[in-house]
């Protein structure tokens, strides 16, 4: 049985100064300091420790090796986004990742795969991107859930979705700027309430929006950390459509009947969890994801589902590889 793990992320052992580069500051860089381990900078400020399992790809196949799963999918890290940024120096800095991320995955190609990233801010660029990356060998490109005030159902990104549809592009959506940090300065409570949210947001603005009404089913759309506060709270939402015009004015189907338009992974981290995103989802349309190689993923991949007590074993098949297979056309 094939396990393949479709959210992972890496980042460049080093690469170009981009503050130097572009003359503006606050971007990310690597401040390494020896026996494998690094700080992930934005420009003075410490953003992120890491160890040397998000650059080498040595360290990444042991982990690999360890907890038996054959292909694993490397995206960057969202820090790297740069939506913020001018559209010309995000281009220059996803070419830059892209690039890194197909040297990481040299190292055992039919093991390692990767996901580029977009200058999502410029249409135009992020398809232009998004397909030479593609032809360059990358299986699908990671999106960050939003573009400053722009959630998934601004024009130009549904644009951008019908482009990766009609190049067979999978989209991996990746929650990232979340929102009301400022009432969240500790504990990590924006990775804990607001990540969650954001993804729910994002999944609830294509649905009510009637985006997919006008997006293909040919797109091959997933979201991580199991659609974060969607599947749990689906019924409010469809309980608001039954019982409010304004939820349902742009949206003429039950919100639930959208569930078979796009999947989530399975880096959720509790059995019960897993059960429902599977009933909410279908066994078909939840990917093993495990956020490796962070403190918040999955320690030992595909553990949740191998070990499943009440998922079937042709679910847990399902989930640990066979959906990502036919997603990724691996
Ligand atoms: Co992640």
């Amino acid at each position: 049985m094939l396990k393949v793990d479709m959210h992972s992320h890496f980042l460049p052992e080093t690469w170009p100064d981009l503050a130097q580069r572009f003359g503006t500051p606050d971007w990310p860089w690597m401040r390494h300091s020896g026996n494998g381990r690094a700080m992930l900078m934005r420009g003075d400020e410490e953003f992120r420790p890491v160890t040397e399992a998000v650059w080498n790809p040595a360290v990444r196949l042991e982990h690999m090796d360890r907890d038996n799963i054959d292909v694993q999918i490397i995206s960057a890290t969202p820090v790297l986004f740069g939506y913020a940024r001018p559209p010309e120096q995000a281009l220059a800095a996803a070419q830059i990742f892209n690039d890194a991320a197909l040297e990481i995955c040299a190292h055992n190609p039919a093991r390692l795969k990767a996901m580029s990233q977009v200058p999502l801010q410029d249409i135009d660029a992020a398809c232009t991107e998004a397909s030479r990356a593609a032809r360059n060998g990358h299986v699908g490109v990671q999106i960050g859930n939003h573009v400053g005030l722009k959630n998934l159902d601004d024009e130009g990104i549904v644009t951008f979705l019908q482009h990766c549809a009609s190049e067979h592009i999978p989209v991996l959506v990746h929650p990232w700027d979340m929102m009301a940090t400022e009432r969240m300065p500790k504990y990590m409570l924006p990775w804990l309430v607001a990540m969650p949210a954001e993804t729910q947001l994002s999944i609830l603005s294509l649905i009510l929006s009637g985006a997919f009404e006008r997006l293909p089913r040919s797109l091959k759309l997933c979201f991580a950390h199991g659609g974060g506060s969607f599947p749990y709270l689906l019924g409010r939402v469809d309980n608001a459509w039954r019982h409010r015009d304004i939820v349902r004015e742009d949206c003429p189907q039950l919100p639930s009947s959208y569930t078979d338009r796009f999947y989530v992974d399975s880096a959720v981290f509790n059995a019960g969890a897993l059960k429902l995103l599977a009933e909410v989802m279908g066994g078909e349309r939840v990917m093993l994801g495990s956020d490796y190689p962070f403190p918040l993923g999955e320690q030992q991949i595909g553990d949740l589902v191998a070990n499943h007590p009440e998922l079937d074993t042709h679910t847990r098949q399902r989930i640990l590889g066979a959906n990502a297979r036919e997603f990724f056309a691996l």
